[in-house]
């Protein structure tokens, strides 16, 4: 026999239980997610980099890039084949070829995004791997489509890093023709950009991207589709500038307008990862099929 007292009583602290017992499951769920995660990290942890750092400075400018037999493949896919060239400092080459012939995966070995496949890559007739890669980050700037714009002022986006100096950051603007929008903000170098530069045009932004790779003063400066959002005008504008800068580095540049390219010392010419020709337009147009064809459906 139960008292009615005593049954209100048990009642009472059945209810109380219920909120100790959903917790003690939610922390069961907790638990296995976190056992999961741990897993997982030390996965993570336990891999080798692919990419192992190399012990000297890259101190020396850079005077040759020299590719012999280079292959590059991702998984099971060949991206660039038996590769040989050299680029030198004082010229300005242009990579084309259609969508996915290999143009920057050739640029991901020169960063060391990858390492080749096969064959050898040399800076100054040392191996690529020879060297840190901080140090060979520092002389090499990178201008793609991607362009990381930050939450700080125009100058601090240029230095990136770097100490502001404001003479430079000028030059660099006026080189990259970006001050003539720059200038006309209220607070001119000093503005203050939003993430991911939203307050930015397209044309404006690959503007902001090439000040700040002319700012390093890089020894090679790849340019990987870095002006296509650029008008007509500001593209030639770029290009003279480029064709003024060249004589202190190898410029690389990716382009699918030929017409943004025609100038080049060199201009090489890929298919499905082969180098097919390589040499000035006048002379590509006579012989090289691929060139032909390129020009052709631009
Ligand atoms: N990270 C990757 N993993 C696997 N395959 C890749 C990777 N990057 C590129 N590829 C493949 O390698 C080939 C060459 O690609 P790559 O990016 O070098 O071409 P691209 O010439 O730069 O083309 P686009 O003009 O479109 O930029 C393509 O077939 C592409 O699908
Ligand atoms: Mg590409």
């Amino acid at each position: 026999h139960m008292s009615v007292g005593s049954f209100f009583a048990f009642s009472a602290a059945l209810f109380m239980l219920y909120d100790p017992i959903r917790r003690l499951s939610n922390l069961y769920n907790k638990a296995q997610d976190a056992i999961m995660a741990n897993i997982r990290m030390l996965e993570l942890l336990a891999t080798k980099p692919m990419i192992i750092d190399g012990e000297h400075k890259l101190q020396e400018t850079i005077e040759s890039l020299a590719f012999e037999n280079v292959s590059l493949d991702y998984d099971n896919h060949r991206a660039l084949a038996n590769f040989s060239f050299q680029f030198k400092k004082g010229n300005l080459y242009a990579l084309v070829g259609e969508s996915g012939a290999g143009k920057s995966s050739l640029v991901n070995l020169i960063v060391r995004f990858y390492d080749p496949t096969q064959g050898k890559i040399t800076i100054n007739d040392k191996q690529l791997a020879h060297y840190t890669l901080a140090s060979l980050h520092a002389k090499i700037a990178y201008v793609t489509q991607h362009i990381l714009i930050f939450n700080d002022t125009i100058a601090a986006n240029i230095a990136y890093g770097k100490p502001i100096d404001e003479a430079k950051i000028k030059q660099a603007l006026i080189k990259s023709h970006a001050i003539e929008f720059v200038s006309k903000l209220p607070d001119g170098i000093n503005t203050v950009l939003t993430q991911g530069g939203t307050n930015l045009s397209g044309g404006q932004k690959q503007r902001i991207a090439l000040a700040r790779a002319l700012y390093k003063e890089p020894d090679i400066l790849i340019l990987d589709e870095a002006t296509s959002a650029l008008d007509n005008t500001s593209q030639k504008l770029i290009q003279n500038v480029l064709e003024e800068l060249k004589a202190d580095m190898i410029t690389i540049a990716v382009a699918h307008r030929l017409s943004s390219v025609i100038h080049a010392d060199s201009l090489l010419v890929f298919a499905s990862g082969h180098l097919m020709c390589h040499g000035k337009h006048q002379q590509l147009e006579q012989s090289c099929p691929e060139y032909q064809r390129l020009l052709g459906v631009s």
